[in-house]
């Protein structure tokens, strides 16, 4: 049994449950339990405050988590950073109120600066030569400087809408972070088993991911210009048409390619194309 600790609500919970779905570990969340066994998958699901995951994890609480980077760095990276996993995407950040002039980190020598995030703050404060005075605020950062609290906040930025409605402004990225998938450093043979299972299904669901397949009718004496824009995983698949002229063609195709692709084929006479949504792929 592997025990897997997750962000109980907030920025995390929709895509990190997605995630273990997809991967085949069902739940049946019920309200204010805090530990469940899955169907169909040796883990157990244990429901955490972010902020709490990384601990949990280097002390064995739970034997891997899905937390984010924010977290993991600034609790001090002490459990085994497994796969990033590209999702929950945001920023640490320092903001200002949006006024400011600002023409670089000296702007913050003997300012105040509110965050939860002071060991991160610490560290590149440090590295830039500036001292600076941190608050250290749990919740409802971005307000600190509008009431006088603070002179300007060190805090997540995703949209930048909080920034925007707080008026401030996003002056330093610190961090890029994303959602990590860590684990305890001493885990047993089984566990690890367990884990690389994991990892084989989380792999699958991320190499799919901004994938389509694409089916299509393409006239016989194009088709080799047609194969090049579809170079599919090995090369694409063609049948043969009752009209012996025609060939069907099937392909896999990266989404973000996907309107050029479609332009040169429809130039290239291509007719019928079907474009469906691939869920996951061994390669
Ligand atoms: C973060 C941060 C901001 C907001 C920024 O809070 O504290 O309030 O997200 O996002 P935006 O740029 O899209 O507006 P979060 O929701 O992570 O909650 P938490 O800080 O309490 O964990
Ligand atoms: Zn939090």
């Amino acid at each position: 049994m592997l025990r897997i600790a997750v962000q109980s609500k907030g920025r995390l919970y929709d895509e990190t449950m997605m995630l273990l779905e997809e991967a085949g570990i069902q739940l049946n969340r019920g309200k204010r339990i805090l530990l469940l066994s899955a169907k169909g998958f040796p883990v157990e699901v244990l429901f955490l405050r972010d902020d709490d995951i990384p601990q949990s994890v280097a002390n064995g609480v739970a034997d891997v988590g899905i937390v984010g980077e924010n977290e993991y760095v600034e609790k001090g990276r002490e459990a085994r950073l497994v796969k990033r996993l590209g999702f929950s995407k945001c920023r640490l950040s320092l903001a200002v109120p949006k006024d400011e002039e600002y023409a670089g980190v000296e702007w913050f020598e003997g300012k105040t600066i509110a965050t939860s995030y002071p060991g991160i703050l610490r560290s590149f404060l440090e590295e830039r030569g500036v001292k600076a005075d941190i608050h250290v605020i749990s919740g409802s950062v971005e307000i600190a400087p509008g009431i006088g609290l603070a002179d300007a906040i060190f805090d997540i930025v995703s949209s930048g809408s909080t920034l925007v409605s707080n008026q401030l402004k996003e002056v330093e990225v610190v961090l890029p972070c994303e959602a990590l998938l860590i684990a305890n450093r001493d885990l047993s043979e089984e566990k690890r088993a367990i884990l690389d299972e994991l990892l084989f299904r989380f792999e699958a669901i991320q190499v799919a991911a901004g994938k389509k397949y694409i089916m299509l009718n393409a006239p016989k004496e194009k088709l080799g210009e047609i194969i090049e824009l579809l170079p599919g995983m090995k090369s694409p698949t063609v049948t043969p048409l009752a009209n012996g002229d025609w060939v069907s063609v099937q392909s896999v195709i990266a989404e973000k390619h996907f309107w050029e692709i479609i332009g040169k084929l429809k130039s290239l006479g291509a007719e019928g194309i079907l474009v469906l949504p691939i869920e996951k792929m061994i390669l």
